[in-house]
């Protein structure tokens, strides 16, 4: 029919019947609300990391962890608590502008940054039952990028907005370029050798909202797939949702407030030589409750090529398992031939 199609689920949530382009097929969604079982471990204390007391012990939990699935959480991460509550804050004054706003400022095709609603991504051609906000970071020293971009495209009055998610961007780079060291040494590799490759890095941050959906058995907020980045830092409201993939099922991660979780992406695999699994992932909804989650990826620099350090080439692991690319040819092959169930590189 010609009836217009309102892609947003926050003016569909209440309508009985659910669109069919949000209607995933049960292989996509298999058990989604029947994943009873958890995954949280391990939780990696960066703490005495940090302060070199426990290198070994937190080292063998993320190798032992990223061999088998690619996910791990961080706990005395060092980011502030307040400033994580401050960017939940503004990503909820940005979701809350009406709907005409946030369609000016809608991320275009191929592109990374902007307002998104439900919409057909790399992932599959069903609709994901959620609204994204999304700017790109670069951390470089000169001006406060993420400031410039809610002051030109949000709005003068977020440039509050923009310094909290500047603050908030300026900590997760840190952040990764922590957990940069931890796989280092979990990979036997030299510790700062992924640290120097990632210093000038240019990330990608993202909120996601994910609307309450009555036909939550029918709808995904975010379809199976593994992030094409490096390394993605995600932290979650108390609402739940998210899943990982690991030993053959879906288990579900419990939100834990003062925790980060951590997601090896297709760049990070590629980096490792293979030997770090890229996380498949996905994040239900729920009838009940609105969920949102803040997630930070970690891109090397667009132009870099991603190759993985010599120590990761030896007899045992063989040749090459991925030829040299740059993170921009990734981008843009995954803007045309993404697979919901495989890591990017295998198609390569
Ligand atoms: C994602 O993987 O893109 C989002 C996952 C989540 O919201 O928990
Ligand atoms: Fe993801």
């Amino acid at each position: 029919s010609s009836q217009p199609f309102v892609f947003y689920p926050s003016l569909l949530q209440k309508q009985p019947d659910l669109p069919k382009e949000f209607i995933w097929p049960n292989n996509d969604h298999a058990a989604a609300s029947q994943a009873v079982e958890e995954l949280n471990e391990p939780i990696v204390d960066l703490g005495s990391f940090l302060s070199g007391e426990a290198t070994a012990v937190a080292a063998q939990l993320v190798r032992e962890a990223c061999l088998n699935h690619g996910f791990f959480q961080v706990t005395n991460h060092g980011v502030n608590p307040d400033l994580i509550d401050a960017a939940y804050e503004e990503a909820g004054k940005i979701f809350e502008l009406p709907v005409n706003r946030k369609l000016r400022m809608t991320r275009k095709p191929g592109g990374v940054s902007g307002y998104s609603g439900a919409h057909a991504d790399r992932y599959s051609s069903n609709l994901p039952w959620k609204e994204t906000f999304s700017f790109g970071f670069s951390g470089s020293e000169e001006m406060p990028s993420v400031v410039e971009y809610f002051r030109s495209v949000v709005g003068e009055e977020f440039e509050r907005s923009g310094w909290v998610y500047q603050r908030y961007c300026e900590a997760m780079k840190e952040l990764s370029l922590e957990i940069m060291e931890l796989l280092a040494v979990s990979l036997g590799v030299e510790k700062t050798h992924f640290r120097s490759f990632f210093e000038d890095s240019s990330s990608i941050m993202r909120c996601n909202l994910y609307p309450p959906c009555r036909n939550e058995r029918l709808a995904m907020g975010t379809g199976p797939h593994c992030d094409p980045t490096s390394l993605t830092i995600l932290h979650q409201d108390q609402v739940g949702g998210l899943q990982v993939f690991a030993g053959g099922r879906w288990l579900t991660v419990k939100p834990c407030r003062s925790a980060f979780v951590i997601n090896i992406g297709d760049t990070f695999m590629a980096l490792s030589n293979g030997k770090y699994k890229s996380c498949l992932h996905r994040a239900i909804v729920n009838r009940e409750r609105e969920r949102r989650s803040l997630v930070y990826f970690v891109c090397p620099r667009e132009d870099k090529v991603v190759k993985p350090p010599p120590e990761l080439l030896c007899a045992e692991l063989g040749l090459r398992q991925y030829p040299d690319f740059t993170w921009s040819d990734l981008l843009h092959f995954t803007q045309s031939h993404y697979r919901a169930d495989e890591a990017t590189l295998k198609s390569f």
